[in-house]
């Protein structure tokens, strides 16, 4: 039997739904119902499905952001919820998370180092003998950042870079798990790219296992042994990278798998749709019976009344997990694999954009600084240190030029 570093049993996440003046239970939002899987050591396990499946909560939960309602999760060995005060804390230390958005998940007041440096205050005792300014240097350097950049601010950096100052804060106390949720959701395909690729330099160097929660399956792909995928709060097909990419048997599986980009121009329009019909129900009242029912192309009667379970089911070559009472194997496309991708020349460099023309010497963001580039951009004037072409203004400008005074 192999390591498993981390397993999860039955987990259920639901959240109340408060109504009327008294503010009484209605009923719940089941965005966690009844997951179990286990995570191999140096394994990643990537994590798809539709937006609100319940990726994030099964993550919070799983590092005890959240309690569960129900449910356990063994960690290395030992039940977690069961742990308190520095037992907890030390667990704590090894499974960390790396969130989605790099424009809002770092601190702007905050230097790259303090931010770094940050979860060395919360564990001091973790803190390497050179002291916490050699630390963050060398996890800056073992991130592809420029370790002299240690004072700079998140906005000084472009997207794929911000990634990398998230990655090395969720490394930096030597983690035996990482939870990435949708690490490179939010940045360019071809940043995308570098970023998967340094999470597989890290996990070699460092023996990290990883959970990769991602809504797309391409973007998953590369980087995964094993991938679950969630509908509705429930995992509904668990199988190595090939069983889920080669020889499907979940018609969820199959559907998300025809609706990725086809890399090859000749095969387009020559390979299976599958288009889903209707919304993604409710969580709060999800389908009876096989909980995708309402929108399955294969959906019999019994879909309506009986619950699959997460089984070992035939899958033409073998058999591996799936939820579906009809499962049967179907090729849908290659999908596209990222790191093949030719990496776009303006972020090939990591190296940092020159802010000391609109900072200070010490490369500090003086207090307008965001207003003048929001100005300078919603205007169209673009003047002095600001027109470069780069990602900067975009990364501030973070609201709609529409919904700006343009007179301001
Ligand atoms: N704190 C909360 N209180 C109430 N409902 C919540 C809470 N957090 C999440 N939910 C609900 O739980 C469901 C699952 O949310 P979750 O954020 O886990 O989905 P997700 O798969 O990560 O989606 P996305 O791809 O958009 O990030 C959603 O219906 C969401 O509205
Ligand atoms: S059990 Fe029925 S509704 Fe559910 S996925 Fe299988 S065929 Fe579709
Ligand atoms: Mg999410």
């Amino acid at each position: 039997m192999a390591d498993v570093i981390l397993k999860a049993d039955n987990l259920f996440k639901h959240y109340p739904i408060k109504g009327g003046v008294l503010r009484r239970t209605v009923g719940h939002v089941k965005a966690v119902d009844g997951v179990s899987f286990e995570l191999q050591r140096g394994e990643t396990l990537g994590i798809v499905g539709e937006s609100g499946c319940g990726k994030s909560t099964l993550g919070r939960v799983l590092m005890r952001l959240e309690e569960p309602t129900s449910g356990t999760v063994n960690f290395d060995g030992v039940d977690m919820y069961s742990q308190s005060g520095s037992a907890m804390r030390k667990m704590r230390r090894d499974i960390q998370i790396v969130f989605q958005d790099p424009y809002t998940s770092l601190n702007p007041r905050k230097t790259v180092g303090d931010i770094i440096g940050e979860p060395f205050e919360i564990h001091p005792d973790v803190l390497p003998k050179g002291g916490r300014k050699a630390a963050v240097k060398e996890l800056l350097d073992l991130v592809g950042l420029n370790p002299e950049h240690i004072n700079r601010y998140p906005h000084q950096f472009s997207g794929g870079q911000r990634q990398r100052i998230g990655i090395a804060r969720g490394i930096a106390l030597r983690p035996k798990v990482l939870i990435c949720d949708e690490p490179v959701s939010a940045l360019d395909v071809s940043v995308q790219a570098q970023v998967i690729n340094l999470m597989e330099k890290l996990q070699d160097e460092l023996g990290l296992s990883y959970i990769f929660i991602a809504h797309d399956l391409s973007v998953v792909r590369h980087i995964s042994d094993r991938v679950g995928v969630m509908y509705l709060g429930r995992m509904v097909e668990l199988g190595t990278e090939e069983e889920i990419y080669q020889r499907p048997t979940h018609p969820y599986t199959q559907a998300l798998l025809s609706a990725v980009p086809v890399p090859d121009p000749t095969m387009r329009g020559k390979r299976e749709q599958i288009v889903l019909t209707g919304d993604v129900p409710s969580p709060a009242n999800p389908p009876s019976g096989c909980r995708f029912h309402t929108r399955c192309f294969k959906a019999q009667d019994r879909c309506k009344t009986e619950d699959p379970e997460l089984l070992s089911r035939p899958d033409g070559h073998g058999e591996h997990r799936s939820a579906c009472l009809f499962a049967e194997p179907r090729v849908i496309v290659e999908t596209i694999d990222v790191t093949d991708l030719e990496p776009d020349a303006r972020f090939a460099s990591t190296e940092t954009v020159d802010q000391d023309a609109f900072a200070g010497g010490d490369g500090r963001l003086p207090a307008d600084a965001t207003s003048v580039v929001e100005r300078s951009h919603a205007t169209g004037e673009s003047e002095g240190p600001l027109d470069r072409p780069n990602d900067t203004h975009r990364l501030i400008d973070n609201d709609p030029a529409e919904k700006r005074d343009p007179s301001v």
